[in-house]
């Protein structure tokens, strides 16, 4: 707990960031990280092969950027690193342990942004500096540049969930309307644009397990990507890692777009 809240204050963030919980969210993703590796090891090799299908098949590598890149579990960073002339890490947060391992390739940055854009105006309008919540558009100023390959890796539908979480921690959920929605829309929108390859790797489905019984739920909204590549299970928690469900698996699916 102390470490954790150690790493926590010692991770650089803009205000924002932190006050919307996703430094906070970081760090907890790499506690659990900790206890579960061994029920999501195959989910995070699933990632890291569908990652490297899609670049065997490349005949132009120069620049790849992982959006999502997080704690790196589902990153075949050296792969990249040799087969790329150079690799965009971009996260909202940057841990200092994913920054020391960047800096051990000279062609693999980080690039600390928010690709939805929405996050600073969300934060100031749970701050009472603007009337209504941010609307969810394509975000026009990313530093995207020329890229071969964009890989959007597990993030899709954690895009919106800080940003809800803090509204309903402040009994403003209600005013948010079809925000979560749209926010995963418009991020596809903005993966559909791209003049690159693009994979996009998210989770599709929810299945929460208590007693015998599975309740289903779509994890996204309705995508129009096409059938994925590949789609497999991901035990995200195991047997005693939630208080609420025996057990809770996620459908991961893999889609190639821009083809
Ligand atoms: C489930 S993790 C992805 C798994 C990650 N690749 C790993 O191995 O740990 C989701 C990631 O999305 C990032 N994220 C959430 N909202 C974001 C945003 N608005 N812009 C950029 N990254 C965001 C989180 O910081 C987190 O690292």
């Amino acid at each position: 707990m102390i470490l954790e809240w150690l790493q926590s204050v010692t991770t650089p963030a803009p205000r924002h960031v932190r006050s919307l919980g996703l430094v906070h969210e970081a760090i907890a993703i790499e506690a659990r990280y900790k206890r579960c590796h061994r029920a999501w090891a195959s989910h995070l090799l699933n990632s890291r092969n569908q990652i490297l299908a899609t670049t065997s098949e490349m005949e132009t590598r120069g620049q790849v950027i992982v959006l999502g890149s997080g704690g790196l579990h589902d990153v075949p960073l050296e792969a990249l690193s040799e087969t790329f002339t150079s690799v965009a890490l971009w996260d909202v947060v940057h841990t200092r342990r994913v920054r020391s391992i960047a800096a051990g390739f000279a062609n693999v940055s980080c690039q600390t942004l928010d690709v939805t854009g929405l996050c600073e105006a969300f934060d100031g309008w749970l701050r009472g500096h603007r009337d209504f919540p941010p609307e969810p558009s394509v975000p026009m100023n990313l530093p995207t540049g020329s890229p071969d390959l964009v890989i959007s890796l597990n993030l899709l539908s954690q895009l919106p969930v800080q940003m809800v979480a803090r509204a309903t921690a402040k009994g403003r959920a209600g005013e948010l309307g079809d925000f979560a929605d749209t926010v995963m829309r418009r991020h596809v929108d903005w993966l559909k644009a791209l003049h690159c390859r693009v994979l996009l790797i998210t989770d599709i489905e929810r299945r929460y397990a208590k007693a015998g019984v599975v309740q289903v739920e779509d994890a996204v909204p309705e995508l129009d990507c096409g059938r994925p590549l590949a789609d497999w299970l991901w035990e995200v928690a195991p047997p005693g890692e939630s208080t609420d469900y025996d057990t809770i698996h996620h459908k991961v699916g893999a889609f190639l777009l821009n083809e």
